[in-house]
């Protein structure tokens, strides 16, 4: 049985920090608000020139060297991003050629910060149905770009970044002993868009458009919705809280993290939190937070990770790797 096991991973984070000093200085805001509320500190701010396929093609180096593969056997890439560089051609085929890859497919996956689950469980059943070999599943984002700056109530929430993985297509047991990806599990609602959504695009006002949320509306589904589909990766493998070894959440906001963690009896010293240096970040939030926790020596080989995430549309998802 064909599993997509990880062989890298990497980040890009663009150098300029903005903190929540800085934030109150333009908004009525005060770190205190910030931090209590959100546990968020700092975040990224891209420049101009940092576009999104810039962050991501950075990203993706950094993957492809940690795993000590070239870029030339990658034969499938998926950009999860709800802020590409152009309407089209993809984000993805940017990457594609910033890494001179002329093989395989390239496209991009929107399900804003749900993206990178979907688009790792994509890039899993393209794995091992056989038909590739090698992906790059990149999560990259340039919110700030999409943010209204006069909107206290969600410009303090956002930052840049990108982070990347490299998956390969190996011959495993098809157990739950098996490095790779074990079970991946997504859900959509498109009932919920008014509570969280971008108030622009090519096909209604020909803007990009700001990002609009009705945060506490947000919070009241998440933590639901998340531990369900948490409970649907355990009931699919036979296993449970206490065998996670890291839990890794989309990083919207620590009182979800905590609130969810604390719902399915996950140990919080278990638990991967990056959103007090990178703010939410959408499709990267969870790739960069592998990729730090990877680099810092706390995710180890044959390690049993939980990802989900939860954003806007609804969408939601959970994916258990062992890695
Ligand atoms: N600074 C100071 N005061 C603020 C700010 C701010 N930045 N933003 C809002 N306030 C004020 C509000 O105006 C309100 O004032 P009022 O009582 O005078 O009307 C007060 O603070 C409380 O506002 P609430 O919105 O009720 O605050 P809440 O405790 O719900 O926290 C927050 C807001 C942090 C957005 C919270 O609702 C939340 O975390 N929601 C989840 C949102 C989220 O994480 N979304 C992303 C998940 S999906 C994805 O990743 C895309």
């Amino acid at each position: 049985k064909l599993r997509s096991v990880v062989l890298g991973c990497g980040h890009f984070l663009p150098e300029q920090t903005v903190t929540n000093d800085d934030l109150a200085r333009k908004v009525d805001t005060s770190n205190e608000w910030i931090v209590e509320r959100t546990g968020i500190r700092e975040r990224r701010i891209a420049t101009p020139e940092e576009t999104t396929s810039v962050l991501a093609t950075r990203a993706a180096r950094a993957a492809l060297a940690d795993a000590g593969v070239d870029a030339s056997t990658i034969d499938l890439i998926i950009v999860a991003t709800a802020t590409p560089d152009f309407t089209f051609p993809a984000t993805a085929t940017q990457v594609q050629s910033a890494l001179g890859i002329t093989q395989g497919a390239a496209f991009d996956l929107q399900a804003v910060c749900s993206g990178f689950v979907f688009a790792l469980t994509t890039a899993d059943k393209f794995l091992a149905s056989g038909s590739h070999k090698r992906a790059l599943v990149i999560g990259a984002e340039t919110f700030s770009r999409i943010l209204d700056w006069q909107d206290r109530t969600t410009c303090v929430l956002f930052g840049d970044g990108a982070g990347a993985v490299v998956l390969e297509a190996q011959e495993g047991e098809g157990t739950i002993a098996d490095r790779g990806v074990l079970t991946t599990h997504l859900r959509s609602d498109g009932r919920h868009v008014d509570k969280l959504y971008v108030d622009g695009g090519p096909s209604t006002t020909g803007t990009a458009g700001h990002l609009r949320m009705e945060g506490k509306e947000v919070f009241r589904y998440a933590v639901n919705f998340l531990a369900e589909v948490i409970e649907a990766a355990f009931q699919a493998t036979g296993l449970q809280a206490s065998d996670i070894d890291w839990f890794v959440p989309h990083q919207a906001n620590r009182r979800i993290i905590e609130a969810t963690a604390r719902k399915l009896s996950i140990n919080p010293a278990k638990v991967v939190v990056t959103v007090g240096e990178h703010g939410n970040t959408s499709a990267a939030s969870i790739p960069l937070a592998l990729s730090v926790a990877r680099q810092d020596g706390r995710i180890k080989r044959g390690q049993l990770v939980l990802i989900e995430a939860m954003g806007g549309g609804f969408t939601w998802g959970s994916a258990l790797i062992r890695w």
